[in-house]
Protein backbone atom coordinates (compact mmCIF):
# COMPACT_ATOMS: atom_id res chain seq x y z
CA UNK A 1 0.00 0.00 0.00
CA UNK A 2 1.29 3.46 -0.96
CA UNK A 3 1.41 5.85 2.00
CA UNK A 4 -0.74 9.19 1.86
CA UNK A 5 2.12 11.59 2.46
CA UNK A 6 0.67 14.10 0.64
CA UNK A 7 0.41 16.37 3.68
CA UNK A 8 4.17 16.16 4.15
CA UNK A 9 5.10 16.70 0.89
CA UNK A 10 3.14 20.01 0.15
CA UNK A 11 3.97 22.66 2.27
CA UNK A 12 0.47 23.88 4.05
CA UNK A 13 0.01 27.36 2.47
CA UNK A 14 -2.02 29.13 4.85
CA UNK A 15 0.39 28.60 7.38
CA UNK A 16 2.73 30.72 5.73
CA UNK A 17 0.18 33.57 4.36
CA UNK A 18 -0.37 33.93 8.04
CA UNK A 19 2.95 34.02 9.26
CA UNK A 20 3.24 36.86 6.02
CA UNK A 21 0.39 39.01 6.89
CA UNK A 22 1.76 39.01 10.90
CA UNK A 23 5.17 39.87 9.79
CA UNK A 24 3.40 42.97 7.18
CA UNK A 25 1.48 44.12 10.68
CA UNK A 26 3.66 43.79 13.10
CA UNK A 27 5.94 45.79 10.72
CA UNK A 28 3.83 48.38 9.96
CA UNK A 29 3.19 49.15 13.20
CA UNK A 30 6.81 48.68 14.51
CA UNK A 31 7.49 51.31 12.03
CA UNK A 32 4.44 53.80 12.49
CA UNK A 33 5.18 53.32 16.13
CA UNK A 34 8.87 54.57 16.18
CA UNK A 35 8.28 57.11 13.69
CA UNK A 36 4.97 58.82 15.99
CA UNK A 37 7.17 58.67 18.66
CA UNK A 38 10.13 60.99 17.06
CA UNK A 39 7.85 63.00 15.75
CA UNK A 40 5.97 63.53 19.62
CA UNK A 41 10.08 63.80 20.83
CA UNK A 42 11.38 66.56 18.28
CA UNK A 43 7.78 68.66 18.22
CA UNK A 44 9.08 71.49 20.42
CA UNK A 45 12.86 70.71 19.74
CA UNK A 46 15.38 72.79 17.27
CA UNK A 47 15.35 71.62 14.06
CA UNK A 48 16.39 72.95 10.46
CA UNK A 49 13.70 73.76 7.82
CA UNK A 50 13.80 73.75 3.82
CA UNK A 51 11.38 74.78 1.45
CA UNK A 52 10.36 72.89 -1.39
CA UNK A 53 7.83 73.95 -4.54
CA UNK A 54 6.57 76.97 -2.65
CA UNK A 55 7.74 79.45 0.50
CA UNK A 56 5.06 77.30 2.98
CA UNK A 57 5.62 73.63 1.30
CA UNK A 58 8.24 72.94 4.07
CA UNK A 59 10.05 70.35 5.04
CA UNK A 60 12.28 69.66 8.02
CA UNK A 61 15.20 67.67 9.12
CA UNK A 62 12.04 65.44 11.16
CA UNK A 63 10.88 64.56 8.35
CA UNK A 64 13.54 63.08 6.51
CA UNK A 65 14.47 61.90 9.97
CA UNK A 66 11.36 59.74 10.13
CA UNK A 67 11.55 58.44 6.87
CA UNK A 68 14.89 57.24 7.24
CA UNK A 69 13.72 55.54 10.45
CA UNK A 70 10.78 53.71 8.89
CA UNK A 71 12.41 53.23 5.46
CA UNK A 72 14.98 50.84 7.72
CA UNK A 73 12.42 49.33 9.81
CA UNK A 74 10.68 48.27 6.45
CA UNK A 75 13.81 47.48 4.70
CA UNK A 76 15.17 45.15 7.80
CA UNK A 77 12.45 42.64 7.29
CA UNK A 78 10.90 43.08 3.42
CA UNK A 79 14.33 44.26 1.75
CA UNK A 80 12.36 43.42 -1.84
CA UNK A 81 9.26 45.85 -1.21
CA UNK A 82 8.39 48.52 -3.53
CA UNK A 83 8.28 51.87 -1.20
CA UNK A 84 6.75 55.14 -1.98
CA UNK A 85 7.77 57.96 0.40
CA UNK A 86 7.39 61.65 0.03
CA UNK A 87 10.55 63.06 0.39
CA UNK A 88 12.76 60.28 -1.02
CA UNK A 89 10.42 59.50 -3.61
CA UNK A 90 9.74 55.98 -5.33
CA UNK A 91 12.34 52.83 -4.19
CA UNK A 92 11.14 51.12 -7.35
CA UNK A 93 11.26 46.78 -6.24
CA UNK A 94 8.88 44.27 -8.79
CA UNK A 95 7.45 43.57 -5.81
CA UNK A 96 3.48 42.57 -5.26
CA UNK A 97 3.98 44.67 -2.21
CA UNK A 98 4.23 48.29 -1.70
CA UNK A 99 4.65 50.46 1.30
CA UNK A 100 3.30 54.23 0.87
CA UNK A 101 4.47 56.61 3.16
CA UNK A 102 3.95 60.18 4.53
CA UNK A 103 6.85 60.33 7.29
CA UNK A 104 5.20 63.53 8.57
CA UNK A 105 1.42 64.74 7.42
CA UNK A 106 0.55 67.93 8.90
CA UNK A 107 4.51 69.73 8.57
CA UNK A 108 3.28 72.91 8.86
CA UNK A 109 1.24 71.85 12.20
CA UNK A 110 4.69 70.32 13.05
CA UNK A 111 7.14 72.97 12.33
CA UNK A 112 4.67 75.28 14.47
CA UNK A 113 4.54 73.25 17.69
CA UNK A 114 0.74 72.24 17.01
CA UNK A 115 0.16 68.64 18.13
CA UNK A 116 -2.08 67.97 14.79
CA UNK A 117 0.72 66.02 12.31
CA UNK A 118 1.25 61.97 12.56
CA UNK A 119 3.16 59.56 10.63
CA UNK A 120 1.11 57.65 8.11
CA UNK A 121 1.75 54.56 6.30
CA UNK A 122 -0.41 52.36 3.93
CA UNK A 123 0.62 48.82 2.47
CA UNK A 124 -0.57 48.32 -0.85
CA UNK A 125 -0.61 44.43 -2.54
CA UNK A 126 -1.15 43.78 -5.69
CA UNK A 127 -2.45 47.27 -6.09
CA UNK A 128 -5.15 46.87 -3.39
CA UNK A 129 -4.65 49.02 -0.31
CA UNK A 130 -4.77 46.08 2.40
CA UNK A 131 -3.44 47.75 5.73
CA UNK A 132 -2.61 51.30 7.38
CA UNK A 133 -1.57 53.03 10.27
CA UNK A 134 -1.84 56.77 11.30
CA UNK A 135 -0.34 57.58 14.87
CA UNK A 136 -1.06 61.07 16.20
CA UNK A 137 1.63 60.32 19.48
CA UNK A 138 1.10 64.15 20.83
CA UNK A 139 -2.73 62.85 20.96
CA UNK A 140 -1.64 59.26 22.07
CA UNK A 141 -4.15 58.50 18.95
CA UNK A 142 -3.16 55.32 16.94
CA UNK A 143 -5.48 54.23 14.28
CA UNK A 144 -4.66 51.01 12.66
CA UNK A 145 -6.71 49.16 9.53
CA UNK A 146 -6.85 46.25 7.67
CA UNK A 147 -9.04 45.41 4.69
CA UNK A 148 -12.00 43.35 5.81
CA UNK A 149 -11.32 43.56 9.48
CA UNK A 150 -12.41 47.39 10.59
CA UNK A 151 -10.46 49.83 11.64
CA UNK A 152 -9.51 50.99 14.87
CA UNK A 153 -8.07 53.70 17.68
CA UNK A 154 -6.32 52.47 20.13
CA UNK A 155 -8.63 49.16 21.15
CA UNK A 156 -11.57 51.02 20.07
CA UNK A 157 -13.78 50.12 17.03
CA UNK A 158 -14.49 52.70 14.88
CA UNK A 159 -17.82 53.60 13.51
CA UNK A 160 -18.17 56.75 11.20
CA UNK A 161 -20.97 59.24 11.71
CA UNK A 162 -24.74 59.27 11.21
CA UNK A 163 -25.70 62.37 10.01
CA UNK A 164 -27.57 62.75 6.61
CA UNK A 165 -27.35 65.89 5.47
CA UNK A 166 -24.59 68.14 4.65
CA UNK A 167 -26.10 71.54 6.38
CA UNK A 168 -26.16 69.42 9.81
CA UNK A 169 -22.27 68.39 9.84
CA UNK A 170 -19.13 69.31 10.29
CA UNK A 171 -16.72 69.28 7.45
CA UNK A 172 -13.18 69.09 7.22
CA UNK A 173 -11.13 70.21 4.18
CA UNK A 174 -7.30 71.11 3.13
CA UNK A 175 -5.85 73.64 0.94
CA UNK A 176 -2.96 72.91 -1.61
CA UNK A 177 0.11 75.36 -0.95
CA UNK A 178 -0.25 77.21 -3.94
CA UNK A 179 -4.03 78.02 -4.71
CA UNK A 180 -5.61 76.85 -8.10
CA UNK A 181 -7.72 79.51 -9.00
CA UNK A 182 -10.67 77.07 -11.20
CA UNK A 183 -14.09 77.12 -10.98
CA UNK A 184 -15.78 74.99 -8.01
CA UNK A 185 -12.15 75.22 -6.56
CA UNK A 186 -10.94 75.22 -3.42
CA UNK A 187 -11.73 78.57 -2.47
CA UNK A 188 -15.21 78.45 -3.92
CA UNK A 189 -16.36 75.09 -2.49
CA UNK A 190 -15.17 76.43 0.99
CA UNK A 191 -16.65 79.82 0.25
CA UNK A 192 -20.18 78.47 -0.72
CA UNK A 193 -20.27 75.90 2.27
CA UNK A 194 -19.23 78.49 5.00
CA UNK A 195 -21.62 81.06 3.44
CA UNK A 196 -24.40 78.59 4.18
CA UNK A 197 -22.95 78.36 7.80
CA UNK A 198 -22.46 74.84 7.63
CA UNK A 199 -18.99 74.33 9.88
CA UNK A 200 -15.84 73.27 7.85
CA UNK A 201 -12.70 72.39 9.55
CA UNK A 202 -9.03 73.00 8.17
CA UNK A 203 -6.57 70.97 10.93
CA UNK A 204 -4.09 70.98 8.53
CA UNK A 205 -3.32 67.21 8.33
CA UNK A 206 -5.16 65.07 5.43
CA UNK A 207 -4.92 61.74 7.33
CA UNK A 208 -5.97 62.96 10.98
CA UNK A 209 -8.82 64.20 8.66
CA UNK A 210 -9.42 61.06 7.32
CA UNK A 211 -8.99 59.20 10.64
CA UNK A 212 -11.45 62.08 12.17
CA UNK A 213 -13.94 60.97 9.76
CA UNK A 214 -13.51 57.26 9.94
CA UNK A 215 -14.04 57.98 13.97
CA UNK A 216 -16.89 59.83 13.52
CA UNK A 217 -15.72 63.26 14.77
CA UNK A 218 -16.07 64.84 11.48
CA UNK A 219 -19.11 63.90 8.72
CA UNK A 220 -17.00 64.58 5.93
CA UNK A 221 -13.85 65.55 3.98
CA UNK A 222 -13.33 67.06 0.72
CA UNK A 223 -9.71 67.94 -0.82
CA UNK A 224 -8.51 69.15 -3.94
CA UNK A 225 -4.94 68.44 -4.39
CA UNK A 226 -4.12 65.23 -2.18
CA UNK A 227 -1.11 62.99 -2.88
CA UNK A 228 -0.97 59.04 -2.70
CA UNK A 229 0.89 59.24 0.78
CA UNK A 230 -1.05 61.82 2.35
CA UNK A 231 -4.41 59.50 1.84
CA UNK A 232 -3.14 56.03 1.40
CA UNK A 233 -3.81 54.79 5.10
CA UNK A 234 -6.53 57.45 5.70
CA UNK A 235 -9.20 56.33 2.97
CA UNK A 236 -8.77 52.44 3.81
CA UNK A 237 -9.35 53.99 7.63
CA UNK A 238 -13.06 55.53 6.84
CA UNK A 239 -14.25 52.73 4.28
CA UNK A 240 -13.43 50.15 7.38
CA UNK A 241 -15.15 52.14 9.55
CA UNK A 242 -18.50 52.13 6.93
CA UNK A 243 -17.91 55.24 5.31
CA UNK A 244 -17.43 55.88 1.49
CA UNK A 245 -14.43 57.97 -0.54
CA UNK A 246 -14.78 58.68 -3.73
CA UNK A 247 -13.09 61.08 -6.81
CA UNK A 248 -15.64 64.43 -6.97
CA UNK A 249 -17.84 62.39 -9.45
CA UNK A 250 -18.34 59.60 -6.97
CA UNK A 251 -16.42 56.99 -9.04
CA UNK A 252 -13.95 54.57 -7.55
CA UNK A 253 -11.05 56.49 -5.24
CA UNK A 254 -7.58 55.70 -6.09
CA UNK A 255 -4.79 57.39 -4.35
CA UNK A 256 -2.77 58.48 -7.36
CA UNK A 257 -5.62 60.84 -8.29
CA UNK A 258 -5.65 64.43 -6.60
CA UNK A 259 -9.27 64.62 -5.82
CA UNK A 260 -11.05 63.24 -2.70
CA UNK A 261 -14.69 62.83 -0.51
CA UNK A 262 -14.70 60.94 2.06
CA UNK A 263 -17.54 60.56 4.16
CA UNK A 264 -20.34 58.63 6.58
CA UNK A 265 -21.72 57.40 3.46
CA UNK A 266 -25.04 59.04 4.25
CA UNK A 267 -24.13 62.58 2.95
CA UNK A 268 -21.97 61.64 0.42
CA UNK A 269 -24.20 62.29 -3.59
CA UNK A 270 -25.43 65.63 -1.59
CA UNK A 271 -21.48 66.72 -0.53
CA UNK A 272 -20.43 65.86 -4.06
CA UNK A 273 -23.66 67.96 -5.20
CA UNK A 274 -22.60 70.79 -3.64
CA UNK A 275 -18.73 70.87 -4.54
CA UNK A 276 -20.15 71.21 -8.15
CA UNK A 277 -22.67 73.54 -6.95
CA UNK A 278 -25.57 71.38 -8.12
CA UNK A 279 -27.12 70.72 -4.01
CA UNK A 280 -29.88 73.79 -4.36
C1 LIG B 1 -0.38 68.24 3.69
C2 LIG B 1 -1.49 68.02 4.69
C3 LIG B 1 -2.59 69.05 4.48
C4 LIG B 1 -3.12 69.00 3.07
C5 LIG B 1 -2.02 69.18 2.06
C6 LIG B 1 -0.93 68.14 2.28
P1 LIG B 1 2.12 67.59 4.42
O1 LIG B 1 0.63 67.26 3.83
O2 LIG B 1 -2.03 66.74 4.59
O3 LIG B 1 -3.69 68.80 5.35
O4 LIG B 1 -4.06 70.05 2.93
O5 LIG B 1 -2.59 69.02 0.78
O6 LIG B 1 0.12 68.35 1.37
O7 LIG B 1 2.79 68.49 3.42
O8 LIG B 1 1.95 68.24 5.73
O9 LIG B 1 2.72 66.22 4.48
CA1 LIG C 1 1.02 64.89 3.64
CA1 LIG D 1 4.54 65.05 4.71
Amino acid sequence: MIADNTNLLTPEPYSFLGYLCNMLKSTLLKATNAAGLLIKERINSKFSISVKDGPNDLVTEVDKASEALIMGIIREEFPDHFILSEEIGEVKMDSNYKWIIDPIDGTINFANGIPLCCVSIGLEKNGQMIMGAVYNAMMNEFFFTEKGQGAYLNDQKLRVSEKDNVRHSCLVTGFPYVYLDMENGPLEVFGRLIREGVPVRRLGSAAIDLCWVAAGRLDGFYEHKLMPWDSAAGYLMVEEAGGKVTDFNGDAYSPYQHRIVATNGKIHDELIRWIHNTHQ
